[in-house]
């Protein structure tokens, strides 16, 4: 949290690198410009400090870029990276900020620029707001897009920028969530897909993040025909990236979860009953995780590929605990170590989940000597991937809801950020609806009231 003031304070101007207007992450700020001229108002999920979110009425947004289109939100979701911002792990959060980067919904109006999106197209947005033109763009690498984001502190932490992303703290732009009745997207015609008729938005939501992510964590990482895939975390990304992995060929996938978590595990295995399981906090005495799945794997040496989907701010032991809380570290290195000491040699990690800045106590040294790929996988560009996922979610081959265990209204997401935090009440994947919803679809959890 002292990190994140701090960074607030060096955060002085932005250059003049985006093509977008930034730091319009509530209209409340300046209601004349960036407020509806109808003064219609809104509820939204803002952040308030660490640990601490609330629903509040603040004003619609209205259209202040050509390439501007405002949606009106009939579904958005909670992400584990929501929990870094929550935990204030992300910095430059600034209180007031409205959170969400996963959502679909309706055109509600559009820009003078927007040619083909009209009022009424049924949408899903990507976390990351992207240009459409910039060399990366070009590339379809969405997520590190060069024209959305100019923050002054991620290029000097970072070494260059990635793009601007929803909900998502002023050191990637400073943008707006859809964990609200309506949104402002930019580049519209870029980072919103259109959903077909047969495609509810129960299924269609999770092309915003989740689903481009945890194929994009398979595929970049390089899993291959017979490989065993070890994978830490069984949140949502974590369960999906199980199901990628299989449907790229691994022979066999083992989830690592535990702790507060740890029925997850069950969950996932309900829904893929080929995956092996082991709970990191019910080991016997004397035994690792590196252990455990070097045995898991006798003949092979370890897994061929260590799969990062947890995130770098859980620390497990004192040591690390110690060291963020003093701010001597950002992150912990102990799962980054379990990954690279399981896999056999010349093995490959992906890190999906959220890294923020610096860690101490590094296995280089395996790192070096055996071999192993390390593999930062980025904010996933969602962008490359999502109309074929949506063809999979289409022909059957992919189903969004083997993640979903709950849906509430927005005005229980005050709530469910504290239940979804403490691993709670079975919560898995969360649809949140408006009140611009429509009644869930077949297969579809029904709405609960959270307590
Ligand atoms: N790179 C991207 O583009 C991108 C996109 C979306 C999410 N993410 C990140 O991916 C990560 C996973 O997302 P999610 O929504 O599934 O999050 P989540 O918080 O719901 O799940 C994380 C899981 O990791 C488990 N875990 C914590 N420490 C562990 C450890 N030492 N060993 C094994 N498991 C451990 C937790 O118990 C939890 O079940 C998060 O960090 C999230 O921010 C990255
Ligand atoms: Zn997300
Ligand atoms: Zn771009």
């Amino acid at each position: 949290m002292a990190t994140s003031q701090a960074a607030n304070l060096t955060e002085r101007g932005r250059e003049e690198k985006a093509t977008i207007r930034q730091d319009v992450s509530n209209p409340a700020r300046e209601r004349e410009r960036f407020g509806d001229p109808s003064g219609e108002k809104m509820k939204a999920l803002i952040w308030l400090g660490k640990n601490d979110v609330t629903l509040t009425e603040v004003p619609k947004p209205t259209i202040i870029e050509d390439s501007d289109v405002i949606l009106k939100v009939t579904g958005s979701t909670i992400c584990g990276s929501d929990l870094h911002l929550y935990h204030g792990s992300v910095v430059e959060m600034q209180k007031g900020d409205i959170l969400g980067h996963e959502f679909c919904g309706v055109v509600d109006s559009i820009g003078p620029g927007i040619t083909d999106l009209k009022k009424g197209d049924r949408v899903v947005a990507s976390f990351q707001i992207s240009c459409g033109e910039c060399a990366y763009c070009k590339m379809k690498l969405s997520s590190q897009c060069e024209r959305t984001n100019s923050s002054h502190l991620q290029n000097a932490l970072y070494g260059a920028r990635t793009a601007g992303m929803f909900g998502y703290s002023h050191f990637t732009g400073g943008f707006a969530g859809g964990q609200a009745e309506y949104v402002r997207v930019p580049y519209a015609q870029t980072n919103l897909l259109r959903l077909p008729p047969n495609i509810p938005d129960e299924k269609g939501l999770y092309l915003s993040d989740v689903l481009g992510t945890s194929w994009h964590c398979v595929v970049d990482t390089g899993v291959a025909e017979g490989d065993v895939v070890a994978i830490w975390g069984a949140g949502p990304i974590g369960q999906m990236c199980a199901e990628f992995s299989f449907m790229h060929g691994a022979s066999r996938v083992i989830v690592i979860d535990g702790g507060a978590g740890a029925w997850r595990l069950d969950f996932v295995k309900k829904k893929l009953p080929k995956v092996e399981t082991v709970d990191y906090s019910k080991l016997e005495s004397g035994k690792s995780v590196t252990k455990v799945l070097k045995e898991m794997t006798e003949g092979r040496r370890g897994p061929d590929v260590a799969l990062e989907c947890a995130a770098g701010e859980y620390a497990k032991g004192w040591a690390h605990y110690l060291e963020i809380m003093l701010g001597a570290e950002t992150d912990t290195s102990e799962i980054l170590n379990e990954m690279i000491t399981s896999v056999r040699n010349f093995g490959k990690c992906g890190i999906t989940g959220v890294y923020v800045g610096f860690t101490n106590h590094f296995n280089i040294g395996s790192l070096m000597q055996r071999g192993v790929r390390l593999i930062g996988n980025g904010q996933a560009p969602v962008q490359k991937y999502w109309e074929h996922l949506l063809s999979m979610i289409e022909n059957g081959k992919l189903e969004p809801l083997h993640m979903v265990s709950h849906r509430v209204k927005l005005e229980d997401a005050d709530l469910l950020y504290r239940l979804y935090d403490e691993r709670n009440q079975g919560i898995q994947k969360v649809y949140i609806q408006t009140k611009f919803s429509k009644e869930p679809c077949p297969g579809s959890p029904a709405l609960v009231d959270l307590e």
